[in-house]
């Protein structure tokens, strides 16, 4: 670590060799048996999806990470969690390194305008501190014994015990050392802020992974009010749990109905979209595939691909060109995925091959949710969660379902048929 943790000092550590007279009293382990159940005491925070996607509330002493893209909306939700806290009694410390104590009260305001009002003694509860100084951040945090302790952000506290400026690995390191520290010696449950880079990666945060007990990505599409909060890791729950919001005048809404959300501008009539029933955690939500094809005078044609794998589709449009007939080495593709989701699953590539032959010949398939995995020879196999994406698509009232029976495989081109395209 090249400082000790122990008792704060940033000088480097030096080898020393212990004298071979050591005396050391063998510590005693505890049989798996006898391990007593902490019972982890956990606080729900009072904004449901965040509650869920952390695993059913905070623990106390442990250190979340919420990390996002600048504007996505991060200092919103934990301004919202602390004003939730304090609806229910709670006290929470929140550090404001990057804005002035004024701007955060101007944005409480803003979020205190929504039809829940917040009374003037919970408001009381959340106390901002304006500083950057670690040393002073700590002392008054150890002074107030805070029911939540927010940082925001992570990258623009420091220390002047350690060297380097703020935002430096060095620096970002030893801040978030000695936060998890104080989190868990003083079981305050703690929560970092910490920015990601425009090109996704977490510059700063990527370092604290490690050392956290919770990662949430904080998401968004800048074109639309959703967000979605997603656990990256999670040591007191499950991972790939999502919560989703939407970003209003007046702060942060829950969604509690996604799919609704992600078709409400679905067009059934339009040749080239499907719903694609995505499993996320535990639920399934239904996202619109849209898919463009065009001819082409320059070649190669453009491939334009957001929210899937750019090779899936590629392998794609090679299968559907091999075992469905279907010409696409002069045609222009886009393929979007609605509301910004990203899919990573398999699961969507007959979805994603429907689109496609729906564009490429026309023919509109109309309110149809499909899944299943296509490999190369054309074969569309079955794949995980087959009844909760078959109970969503129900659920919705989408009409038509093309999916291989598990266990089972369909072959494209009757997959096609089924589809309704000739
Ligand atoms: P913010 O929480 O400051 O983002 P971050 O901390 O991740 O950088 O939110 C920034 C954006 O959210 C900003 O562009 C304004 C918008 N916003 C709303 O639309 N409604 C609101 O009620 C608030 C507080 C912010
Ligand atoms: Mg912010």
């Amino acid at each position: 670590m090249g400082f000790c943790p122990g008792c704060n000092v940033s000088e480097p550590l030096t080898e020393e060799v212990e004298s071979r007279h050591r005396r050391v009293i063998a510590p005693e382990p505890v049989p798996l048996g006898k391990v007593q159940d902490g019972g982890e005491i956990r606080r729900t925070i009072g904004i449901g999806e965040l509650d869920r996607v952390l695993g059913g509330g905070l623990v106390a002493g442990s250190v979340v990470l919420i990390g996002g893209e600048p504007g996505v909306g991060k200092s919103t939700l934990v301004l919202q969690a602390a004003m939730e806290i304090a609806e229910s009694g709670g006290r929470s410390l929140v550090v404001t390194a990057e804005e002035s104590a004024q701007q955060v009260g101007l944005r409480a305001d803003r979020l205190a305008a929504r039809a829940k009002t917040i009374s003037a003694d919970s408001k009381d509860h959340v106390l901002l501190l304006a500083d950057d100084d670690l040393d002073r951040v700590l002392a008054a945090a150890d002074e107030m014994r805070p029911d939540l302790l927010v940082v925001d952000s992570i990258q623009t506290v420091s220390s002047r015990q350690s060297d380097g400026g703020a935002g430096g690995p060095a620096q970002v390191r030893e801040s978030a050392a000695r936060l998890i520290r104080f989190a868990k010696e003083r079981q305050v449950p703690t929560v970092l802020v910490g920015h990601v880079t425009k090109d996704g990666s977490l510059a700063g945060p990527k370092l604290l992974e490690h050392m956290v007990d919770v990662v949430l990505s904080f998401e968004g599409d800048p074109d639309h009010g959703l967000r979605l909060l997603r656990s990256m890791k999670n040591r007191f729950g499950a991972t790939h749990v999502v919560g989703m919001f939407e970003m209003s005048v007046d702060g942060l809404t829950e969604v509690a109905d996604p799919s609704q959300v992600f078709l409400q501008d679905w067009r059934q009539d339009v040749a080239g979209t499907v719903v694609f029933p995505a499993v996320e955690g535990r639920r399934s939500i239904l996202v619109e595939l849209q898919t463009l094809t065009d001819m082409t005078r320059i070649f190669p044609p453009r491939r334009s691909v957001r929210g899937v794998d750019a090779n899936r589709v590629h392998q794609i449009l090679a299968v559907l060109n091999r075992h469905a007939g279907l010409k696409v080495s002069d045609m222009e593709v886009y393929v979007n995925v609605v509301g910004g989701w990203s899919l990573d699953e398999p699961a969507c590539d007959l979805a994603l091959a429907l689109a496609l032959a729906s564009s490429l010949t026309g023919q509109p398939l109309g309110s149809t949710a499909a899944w299943g995995e296509i490999g190369l020879s054309g074969e569309v196999r079955s794949v995980a969660h087959h009844q909760r994406r078959l109970e969503e698509a129900h659920r919705v009232g989408v009409e038509r379902v093309v999916a291989p029976d598990p266990g089972g495989r369909l072959d494209l081109s009757s997959a096609m048929l089924r589809a309704g395209i000739r």
